[in-house]
């Protein structure tokens, strides 16, 4: 295999991801997913937008100063002042490099209502402003494959002439489909002069389910940069999925010699921390590591399996961080025990993330004997508060057949207790009432959803609630053997959420956003 058969992969699920309604990560947060990614094997991290907000700039610099391995990129639109305060950020990493783009589909172009020459002029300036701050410059073309081609061809030349290192080709709506995809890149690379100078990148949405088949089309086109998303996670149909697009290249290696240098093993212990970080649950059956992804329950299947694996198996579950264990841990069980059982689930925890679980699974095992895979999954799945401005330290509920619906709670709000009794419908809507008394605000619940985490009536609930305040949305969730205790620590986990968001937003301002006109 040729090194033109490398792939890069360029991780957006800080950008793309992360600004996706209701996936608000922590500053924290962040800086664990980055460290997650850099140490899997991705090439470029796209951090963040900076100017977006202070807190973005912080932790786009932040991730920039962690990181070891992996190139760090920041988003900016095409203006001085946002390509400025991005190299502000991203100078910090040993290998930085600015993404600036801008909307070239007709479509586009008429927010900003520049005519095809201005826009043209605008690209060259603002390209060449980047690449004189810093040698790694990619530029996208927002919107390429609605762009019309001749104007695509001429505003990519002026692009590489400017000093565009990579070139991404964004398929922003999701509305492209494979062979489209893969021609495009081919077209553009042998009619555009300079093309062979500089790295073509795809940029699927998969508002059509066709981003991971478009992604690997463009490869084969001759792209390669794909630019993807764990779990996919991004706005609408979100993002390409990374673990989709390497577990393809990976078995597929026969028809699609491609490589990564992404640690497959790794797959599944990300995924699991970037559902939990977002709030977005990673649907049962989803490719490469959703619940169901190996499991064998249909009669027929499991006696293929115990025959030979592969009678339905094409990838081991081992490859991408899944091994089965029949260890049942409960309350006598060790640090070590749990640490070598998280292991097996892929989790991988330093001494402090080990020291601060443990705790929460010494209260766990407390209240249910025997804690299984699925418990630990949910625990893992609850990130650490330090955080967090408002904290539940105390929660007393009556309810019954005929009888007042009511929570007694305490609340820590920036480190200072307060109580209420309040009142309501059922003992979760007395709770959310407690909520809303001693923290007002005046989000909306838009989603309330609880699953039983394991079968059985001592089974933890796993919480998840959906709010929205003047647009904004937050997702928060929580585990607990005791229903009403997860949803309120998930409303108030979705309500910090709104706080970083707020913050985000300078409180009335309205956030920026990378689709807001330059
Ligand atoms: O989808 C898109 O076009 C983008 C650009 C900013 C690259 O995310
Ligand atoms: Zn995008």
């Amino acid at each position: 295999m040729t090194d033109n058969n490398r792939v890069v992969i360029f991780d957006t699920t800080l950008r793309d991801g992360e600004q996706s309604p209701g996936a608000t990560m922590s500053h924290a947060e962040k800086l664990e997913i980055a460290g997650l990614l850099d140490e899997m094997g991705v090439d470029i991290i796209e951090a963040g937008f900076p100017i977006a907000s202070e807190g973005d700039f912080e932790a786009v610099k932040a991730i920039a100063q962690q990181a070891e391995n992996s190139v760090i990129c920041g988003l900016a639109r095409a203006n001085f002042k946002d390509i400025d305060r991005c190299y502000e950020a991203v100078k910090h990493a040993r290998q930085p490099r600015i993404h600036t783009f801008i909307g070239t589909s007709p479509l586009h172009r008429a927010i900003p209502n520049l005519t095809m020459d201005e826009m043209a002029d605008k690209i060259d300036e603002t390209v060449s402003h980047a690449r004189n701050l810093c040698d790694n410059v990619q530029w996208s073309p927002m919107d390429a494959t609605r762009t019309e081609w001749d104007y695509l061809c001429r505003v990519i030349e002026i692009a590489i002439k400017a000093g565009a290192t990579t070139i991404n080709i964004p398929d922003t709506v999701g509305y492209t489909a494979p062979g489209e995809s893969a021609d495009l890149i081919r077209r553009l690379i042998s009619t555009v002069p300079g093309a062979d100078e500089v790295v073509f990148a795809t940029h699927c949405h998969n508002d059509l389910g066709m981003a991971t088949a478009n992604s690997l089309a463009a490869v084969e086109g001759g792209a390669r940069q794909i630019e993807c998303t764990i779990n996919g996670l991004g706005e609408r149909a979100g993002n390409t999925a990374l673990e989709e697009v390497v577990m393809a290249m990976k078995v597929r290696n026969d028809i699609m010699p491609f490589s990564t240098r992404i640690d497959s093993t790794k797959l599944m212990n990300i995924s699991r921390r970037v559902a939990a970080v977002s709030g977005f649950a990673v649907q049962f059956n989803k490719a490469i590591v959703g619940k169901n992804a190996f499991a064998h329950e249909s009669g027929i299947h499991q006696d293929g399996m115990l025959k030979n694996a592969e009678t339905f198996e094409i990838m081991r579950p081992e490859d991408v961080g899944l091994t089965e264990t029949n260890l049942v841990l409960g309350k006598h069980s060790g640090r070590a025990a749990l640490r070598s059982k998280l292991a097996d689930l892929g989790f991988e925890l330093g001494d402090n993330q080990l020291k601060d679980v443990f705790v929460r699974f010494k209260a766990l095992a407390d209240q249910k004997k025997e804690v299984y895979d699925e418990d630990l999954i949910a625990l893992m799945q609850v990130g650490s508060d330090v955080e967090d401005r408002i904290k539940l330290t105390a929660l007393k509920v009556s309810c019954g057949m005929g009888l007042e619906k009511s929570a007694e709670m305490t609340l820590s709000i920036d480190g200072a207790e307060t109580s209420v009794t309040a009142t309501g419908d059922g003992p979760v809507d007395a709770a959310f009432n407690a909520v809303k008394q001693l923290f007002e605000h005046k989000a909306r619940l838009q989603v309330y959803q609880v699953a039983a985490v394991t079968e059985g009536t001592d089974a933890q609930a796993t919480v998840t609630v959906r709010l929205e305040e003047d647009g904004k949305i937050a997702t928060g969730q929580s585990a607990d053997v005791d229903t009403v205790v997860a949803s309120v620590k998930a409303y108030v986990d979705a309500l910090n959420r709104l706080l970083i968001r707020r913050e985000k937003s300078g409180g009335d301002t309205p956030e920026v956003s990378y689709k807001d006109v330059s």
